[in-house]
């Protein structure tokens, strides 16, 4: 039997209240099915003594058959609990997913993260004589808990035990325990790992993600580090791994479940690119005010911005094409050298940083551990880090020293659309606080940008109102074996960020490359037919970019290739070399990926319906990727 180390990005829910507690952890787990669809598996306290529990490889609907089967009735009571997984590595099969019991059935634990002793503990346990019933880590802690609750000074007690076998876990976890002796508790912890309380009414909630619980209660709870917390039916309480009473901090949800809902889209990601303007819109309210940019959480002085004298933006996928767009802005508006990194290369090639370092981590969900580490890295090293989040109380916010939310409501496709557009802005918001706190730009300067950034949610309107055509022409290249996207200045991370979107989407080979780089390589890759999407600065912008890249246009046009041009409305120059033109309002430069990058969106998401691909969950993906 392999030992494998199954590290998930999963969802998990725990309920104690009064209704059904089935139909509770399944309307749960439906709901954050995006982060994980291995496998899926409940466990439910009857009040009678039993913990009753079912679990399936495959997606959640092979659970709930199976439910069927066996009789739902099966799973009375008011307390309970489930997980859907994402495997890493070691087969998604019913033996491998949660719930993991104890020997006695007694215990059960479901678990998100990496019990990175697991090796160690597990030939503890087998020297005792304890028999494992799958290849995962998690089942280590469930039969760790069984035996601290049966001997030695934490028996009888289940906080206590869990308690007593948290603080013997290495690694990252969330790990949520029931115990058939105690049908109206359940109790929870966290390490380096997302998990929140819900507080009902007569209920209470814990999960890996507010859409949990979002149809019950927009009343939550954020847990700290090595805290863990205990709900029942009246209340919660929150203690840190010695036991001890410890702080968490409540905060209310600010988004009711329709927002989870699809909107009556076909899927999240469609209802997620309408949703553009209200995201950049809600991103940038609040932070200008009397003539001043303010961030969410500053807990970084003027005078340390001041004293700043590199920036870094790191990140992963479509987060780090945010950072790339921004780095324009930001060294164009403070004069500060911008290194966009990708995180996972980031602590590894020994970057320099020092006290006046400032790191800004980009994340929607706040829990990529390869971002995460890279926080870390960096403040190792003394440098400031700023995050840019998309999710209250993550754990990267959780560990940096300043924060500033992203508002782009819950991003429940996996490929990112409104949270990448949001970052966009947020960068900006950093860029202009930059500015104005070392003077690099006057506040009226700063006014002035920010009123165009404020312009640019309905500007992001009027490209959503003119996609039909984009829709028709994924339809129409959808065979096409390839795509290539070329731009320039802000432009060329656009392009990067319309390949992974199609790459990601439609499984389809696509590449970014900066345009000027055609003629030393990628031009060979152009044949009879090959679409390519080229994104158009302003031809009132940087006039010399334009006609770079109308030159561009019409070296691969004479070579074959059906091109595709992303321009601004009313460009006549570039309208001759366009197989395909479609326009987007004029913006300012620098605030062009902000309209350009909706139609590549548009493109990547058609041409994935049209080859018959699951929108919303992508093969493969996993919505945040906790793993490095
Ligand atoms: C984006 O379409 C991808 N799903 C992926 O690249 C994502 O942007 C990346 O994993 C970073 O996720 P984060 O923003 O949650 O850190």
């Amino acid at each position: 039997m392999s030992l494998v180390r199954l590290v998930r990005v999963c969802g998990i829910v725990g309920y104690v209240g009064h209704r059904p507690a089935l139909d509770v952890v399944l309307g749960g787990l439906r709901r954050m099915e995006y982060r994980g669809y291995d496998s899926a598996g409940v466990a439910v306290l009857d009040g009678a003594g039993a913990l009753t529990v079912e679990r399936k490889a495959g997606r959640l609907a092979n659970l709930e058959g199976r439910l069927d089967e066996v009789g739902r009735e099966r799973f009375g009571g008011t307390a309970g609990m489930g997980h859907t997984r994402w495997a890493t590595h070691g087969a998604p099969i019913d033996r491998n997913s949660h719930p993991h019991r104890d020997a006695s059935e007694r215990v059960a634990v479901v678990h998100n993260g990496i019990i990175e002793n697991f090796a160690a503990l597990r030939a503890e346990l087998e020297a005792d004589g304890v028999e494992m019933a799958s290849d995962t880590d998690t089942e280590t802690a469930a039969h760790l808990v069984a035996r601290a609750y049966t001997e030695g000074d934490t028996k009888g007690d289940l906080t206590a035990s869990v308690a007593a076998v948290c603080r013997r876990l290495e690694g990252a976890f969330t790990l949520v325990v029931t115990h058939a002796d105690h049908p109206d508790t359940i109790v929870a912890a966290r390490r380096s790992s997302p998990l929140v309380v819900g507080v009902g009414d007569g209920e209470h909630f814990v999960a890996s993600d507010v859409a949990a619980f979002i149809e019950h209660t927009r009343e939550a709870v954020e847990l700290g580090q090595d805290q863990l917390v205990v709900i029942t039916r009246e209340g919660y309480d929150v203690l840190d791994f010695h036991g001890d009473a410890a702080q968490a901090k409540p905060f209310t949800v600010d988004w009711d479940l329709s927002a989870a809902e699809k909107g009556g889209h076909e899927y999240f990601m469609l209802k997620e690119i309408e949703e553009q303007p209200e995201a950049l819109a809600n991103t940038l309210r609040g932070h200008f005010e009397s003539g001043r940019i303010i961030l969410d959480e500053q807990r970084i002085s003027d005078q340390d911005l001041r004293d700043v004298d590199k920036v870094f933006v790191v990140a992963c996928g479509s987060a780090y094409h945010s950072g790339l767009v921004a780095k324009y802005a930001i060294e164009h508006w403070t004069r500060l050298p911008v290194e966009v990194e990708l995180a996972s290369e980031f602590r590894y090639r020994d970057p320099v940083l020092d006290r006046d370092t400032l790191v800004v981590a980009v994340s929607q969900s706040g829990e990529t551990a390869d971002t995460l580490e890279a926080v870390r890295h960096a403040r190792e090293q003394k440098a400031r880090v700023l995050a840019v989040c998309n999710t209250n109380g993550a754990q990267i916010p959780r560990e940096s020293d300043a924060v500033l939310y992203t508002h782009a409501g819950p991003e429940i496709g996996v490929a990112s659309t409104k949270a990448f557009l949001a970052q966009i802005a947020a960068n900006y918001l950093v860029g202009l606080a930059l500015a104005q706190a070392r003077g690099t730009k006057y506040p009226d300067e700063v006014a002035r940008e920010f009123a165009e950034l404020e312009a640019m949610p309905a500007a992001v309107q009027k490209v959503l109102s003119t996609v039909e055509q984009v829709r028709d022409l994924g339809r129409r290249i959808a065979d096409s074996k390839a795509i290539l996207f070329l731009g320039r200045h802000v432009g060329f991370p656009v392009a990067l960020e319309g390949a992974l979107k199609l790459k990601e989407l439609a499984y389809m080979h696509a590449e970014g490359f900066a345009a000027g780089e055609l003629k030393h390589g990628p031009i060979a890759l152009i044949e009879d037919g090959l679409p390519v999407v080229v994104v158009m600065p302003s031809p009132k912008g940087r006039a010399v970019l334009h006609s770079k890249l109308v030159s561009n246009i019409s070296e691969i046009q004479a070579r074959g290739a059906r091109t595709i041009v992303i321009a601004e409305e009313g460009d006549e120059t570039v309208r001759p070399f366009a197989d395909e033109l479609i326009e987007v309002p004029a913006v300012p430069t620098l605030l062009q990926p902000l309209v350009s990058t909706v139609p590549l969106q548009v493109l990547a998401a058609e041409i994935a319906r049209a080859r018959g691909y699951d929108v919303d969950k992508p093969r493969n993906l996993a919505k945040s990727v906790t793993v490095e």
